[in-house]
């Protein structure tokens, strides 16, 4: 390798890197919002919807690998274009109704564009995976002014994550060919999930609609201390 291409390849690693950088700063926008919902929640309501909030960036090599697989030209604005998972943030809540409440709430922030919603938990993928997948906008002010940066939020249940660590796991130790069995309970394990989700959402809002005094087919408990 002579001087100049060890130049241009250092060169392409720094421009990589500040390409990285805004998606790290997107990345991190959206789980602050996320996390200014979470705390609110937590002091105002006393249910708090978001159970955890978990961000990753994409690798480098996981990036051109991903390009190469798609047929993706590796330039930075076909990347830009047409990878959408580099900035990713995952939202784990109890409930359906708060993953729901939760995609309202983010998307419909002033600052947000909506680039596309995939609902895989009204329409699950054949394999029973279960999620909500919001593509978004976020701007990132930078030194030289905005820009609007690209990022991936899933949201699911605890069920569901439960299940696609599961199945993401099962995929990799059996390098995509898995044996027909586990497919099969895997698509099972999948419907008692959603089966669960089902059952605790009705319990869930059972218990919060439940008011002690206002309810004359519950009986009515002394208080605890007299006065
Ligand atoms: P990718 O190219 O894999 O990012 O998929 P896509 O662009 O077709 O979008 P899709 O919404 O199908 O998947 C986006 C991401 O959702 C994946 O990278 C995974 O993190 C997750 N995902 C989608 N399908 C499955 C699945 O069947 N099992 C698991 N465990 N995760 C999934
Ligand atoms: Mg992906």
């Amino acid at each position: 390798m002579d001087g100049e291409t060890a130049a241009d390849l250092v060169q392409l690693r720094r421009e990589f890197e500040r390409f990285l950088m805004r998606y790290k700063f997107g990345m991190e926008e959206i789980s602050t919002k996320l996390e200014i919902l979470r705390q609110e929640f937590g002091l105002l309501d006393g249910h708090n919807p978001i159970e955890r909030i978990e961000h990753r960036l994409k690798s480098m090599d996981g990036i051109l690998e991903k390009a190469a697989r798609k047929g993706i030209e590796p330039s930075f604005e076909a990347l830009r274009e047409h990878v959408h998972d580099i900035a990713g943030v995952r939202v784990t809540c109890s409930f359906v109704s708060d993953v729901r409440r939760i995609v309202d709430l983010l998307t419909s922030q002033d600052d947000i564009t909506v680039v596309a919603v995939k609902d895989y938990i009204s329409e699950p993928k054949p394999n029973g995976y279960r999620s909500l997948h919001v593509i978004l906008d976020v701007p990132v002010f930078l030194s030289g002014g905005s820009e609007a940066v690209r990022v991936e939020v899933q949201f699911r249940t605890i069920a569901m994550d439960l299940w696609a660590s599961l199945e993401h796991k099962t995929y990799y130790k059996y390098e995509t060919k898995v044996p027909q069995h586990l497919l099969d309970g895997l698509a099972e394990a999948a419907e008692e999930a959603a089966r669960l989700d089902a059952t605790m959402e009705r319990l869930h809002h059972e218990v919060r609609s439940y008011r002690p005094d206002g309810d004359e087919r519950m009986p009515r408990r002394r208080p605890a201390v007299r006065v």
